[in-house]
């Protein structure tokens, strides 16, 4: 069994505490093979570039890191290929099942049939309510909210008594109710005083990019074109928002917010049609989420600074919540020297004006 203490990444190594069972003797202790196999679900590859770009890449990293055994699969927005694919890593011999579900009640299937097997199982980024998973591994996901509610003021700072309009995520998403949490416990305070005006308000099925543009497109015939700024719940919503706004003649005037500080989200800030979007270090995500694999794969339990309540079952759940950063024009270089953006990709062609004109450097 690896060592796990060497393998922490500096957030996991203050996040987790190891309980000190099964330490210092070298032995295995309870994993079914000598080599941990660990299955991963993503859930998609359209409703954000993040899981595809990021997620997978640094879940490679961290397992080849830990020299551990890793089969990452993508159910590619089918809730059927996500239990078949399941089924199959169950299967096939996983000792620990990491996923982010497409709704609580197919995830919840999944980790019950995981846990009839006797695999460990982690929800990673979105919690599935009711399924009682041994682990979360996310991000303060009300603080992302809190983060686009309060930058997208600043962004109307000097607008008077501006209309905001709200592209929530999935409703079937729990995070999206968090996010949601977050940024309405900024916006409502405005609206109730008269400072701001609330518009219209919608949940996009499943994340759904062209169909968050055709619900924003009837907000602004709705409104008469009356909207001020967007509350949108992720760069790939935020995209679809500013493409509506650009056929209006409207982008660059009506600031809207984003979430994974994606290419695409980074490139709308620079070219001045986006005002911020959140960055969310995957790459410790990942990280913390791969140790946990690691230490279930061999039979311990480390200990988390924090849990979350599961909202349907009432149950605590030993978590892993990272701080999101929010971006604007200013802060873009901070996502460059992370490494997770990369400068000449980012900076390519028309972008490259901008860039130098934001101050950007290679990393
Ligand atoms: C994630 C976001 C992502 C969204 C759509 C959420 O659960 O936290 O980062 O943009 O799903 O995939």
């Amino acid at each position: 069994m690896k060592v796990l203490k060497t393998s922490l990444s500096a957030a996991a190594a203050i996040a987790l505490t190891f309980t000190a069972a099964a330490c210092g003797d070298g032995t295995s202790s309870g994993g079914d093979e000598d080599t941990p196999f660990i299955g991963v679900i993503l859930p998609d590859s359209a409703s954000s570039d993040r899981w595809e770009t990021a997620d997978r890449a640094y879940l490679e990293a961290a397992f080849e890191a830990a020299g551990v055994e890793y089969d990452i699969q993508n159910a590619q927005g089918s809730r059927e290929d996500f239990q078949t694919i399941a089924d199959q890593m169950l299967t096939s011999g996983v000792n620990v099942l990491v996923t982010v579900n497409l709704d609580s009640g197919t995830g919840a299937t999944v980790i019950e049939n995981a846990k009839a097997q006797g695999v460990a199982t982690i929800d990673y980024d979105r919690l599935t309510e009711g399924g009682g998973a041994d682990y979360y591994v996310s991000f303060d996901n009300e603080r992302v909210g809190q983060l686009q509610g309060e930058t997208l003021v600043q962004c109307l700072e000097g607008v008077d008594t501006p209309l905001v309009a709200e592209l929530n995520g999935s409703p079937t998403d729990n995070n999206a109710t968090l996010f949601k949490n977050g940024y309405d416990s900024v916006l409502d305070p405005l609206y109730d005083s008269g400072e701001f005006e609330k518009g219209p308000d919608e949940w996009v099925p499943d994340w759904d990019n062209a169909q968050g543009g055709t619900t924003f497109d009837q907000m602004l015939t709705d409104t008469d074109g009356q909207v001020d700024g967007v509350l949108a719940a992720n760069d790939g919503l935020a995209h679809a928002v500013i493409t509506v706004l650009e056929r209006n003649g409207l982008n660059g005037t009506v600031p809207v917010t984003g979430q994974d500080a994606t290419l695409q989200g980074l490139q709308n800030i620079l070219a001045g049609d986006q005002c911020m979007t959140v960055y969310k270090a995957i790459e410790e995500e990942a990280n913390a989420a791969a140790d946990l694999a690691v230490a279930l794969a061999g039979g311990d339990m480390p200990e988390t600074d924090a849990t979350v309540t599961d909202p349907e079952s009432g149950d605590e759940i030993p978590a892993v919540l990272l701080e999101p950063v929010p971006i604007t024009i200013d802060s873009i270089q901070t996502v460059i020297d992370d490494g997770f953006a990369d400068y000449a990709e980012l900076c390519a062609g028309e972008y490259a004006d901008l860039c130098d004109e934001a101050g950007l450097q290679e990393q």
